[in-house]
Formats: structure tokens, sequence, C-alpha cells
């Protein structure tokens, strides 16, 4: 099983892949936790070129298109062996924040076409102003607009790839809980 959580900068998203890698591992299940972008050179790239004030350039954007594509097929290697040996994958991050963070959605399609996609995603919905607060003290952090237009286009998303939308402006144990119902009966799991 692959599961992906997505949503925008501080809505917990690695918070709650760590929480539910925990639950699941105590369970007695095989986890596999991975993030984009990656700990490959490409995915280490990504990361530097993230820091650039160019970023919100549009070849720029397309730029790290290719290379978010690229450090996915890297990661997917490493899914796939997961798969085979029947751990659960939790993905913080996955195709989706392609489409929404890069734009050109058919050419984000086209480039990412070989690409497995996750059994589930998970949506961390959040209110932009909460999330920045949470994002106090980080040294990168997107401004409340960009997050409002960020959440939009996951939110359109959601009702076209049947998302899982969760309330993250919750406390972290009511996340985990409802990513839990969300799990639970997936893996034929009492809670
Ligand atoms: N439900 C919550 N309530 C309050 N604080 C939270 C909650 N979830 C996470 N946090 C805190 O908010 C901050 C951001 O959370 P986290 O790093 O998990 O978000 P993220 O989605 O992974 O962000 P990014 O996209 O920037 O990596 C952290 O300091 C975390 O401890
Ligand atoms: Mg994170």
């Amino acid at each position: 099983m692959y599961i992906c959580l997505e949503g925008i900068d501080g809505s917990g998203k690695s918070s709650q892949s760590h929480l539910l890698e925990q639950w699941l591992k105590d369970a007695g299940y095989d986890v596999m936790r991975v993030f984009e972008p990656s700990k490959s050179a490409v995915g280490k790239l990504i990361r530097s070129m993230l820091q650039d004030s160019e970023a919100t350039d549009k070849n720029f954007q397309r730029t790290l298109g290719l290379l978010f594509a690229a450090d996915r097929m890297i990661l997917m290697e490493k899914i796939r062996r997961a798969e085979y040996e029947s751990s659960i994958i939790i993905a913080d991050r996955s195709f989706y924040s392609s489409l929404v963070y890069q734009n050109d959605e058919e050419w984000i399609r086209e480039i990412n076409k070989h690409i497995l996609k996750p059994d589930i995603v998970i949506l961390l919905d959040i209110n932009p102003e909460t999330a920045i607060k949470r994002c106090e003290g980080k040294d990168h952090f997107e401004n409340v607009e960009f997050l409002e237009k960020t959440r939009k286009k996951y939110m359109g998303l959601a009702s076209k790839e049947k998302f899982y939308v969760i309330n993250a402006n919750n406390g972290i144990n009511k996340v985990h809980d409802d990513i839990k119902k969300i799990i639970a009966p997936k893996l034929g799991m009492c809670i």
C-alpha cells in the first residue's frame, strides 16, 4: 500500500507521516517513509535551487518540474522494491505537489507518466494563516496569497483525483486519529 500525504507548507505532512509510520510499525507492519525532494543527488540539487530568489520565475519552475520528475523516478525504484516486499510506503509529497506547484498540468502529467501513483492520497487542508504561524522560525516560507492559491489548487485536484481531505487546523493528535480512521479499514484493522 502506497500512501501519500499532501498539503501546503506547514500543514503537518512531516509530523503526520512520522506519527503514521510509528502507529503502523507498532501494529506490526513493515513501513518505508519517503519524502520529496528525496535524499538523492537530484533531490539535493532541488533543495539548493529552492533557496534561490528566482524560484517564482516560469522557466525556473519548469526546470524544477523536470528535476522533481527525475528525483521521483529515482525514488520510484525504492518504492517498487518496498511494495514488492509488501511494505507500506508513506510519502511526504508526490507527483501531486508538482501538479500544484509547477503549473502547466498537461506537461507535468506527461513528464510524470511513468511514475507510480499512490493508492491513497490524504490532503491535509489548513488555513494559510495557521500554516504560516506554524512555519515561523523556518528559513524559507511562502506568503498568505501564495498559500491560498496553492490551497485552492489542491482542493480542485482533491475532488478530481478523489483525495481524502482532512481538517489539518486541528491539533496534532486529532489529525493523526483522522488519518488512522482512513487507513485502518484499508488494512482490516480495528481502532
Ligand atoms: N496539528 C498541529 N497543530 C499544531 N502544530 C502542528 C500541527 N502539526 C504540525 N505542527 C507543527 O507545525 C510545524 C510544521 O509542521 P510540519 O513540519 O509537520 O509541516 P509540513 O507540512 O511538513 O511543512 P513543510 O511543507 O514546510 O515541510 C512543526 O513545528 C510542527 O511541530
Ligand atoms: Mg515537511
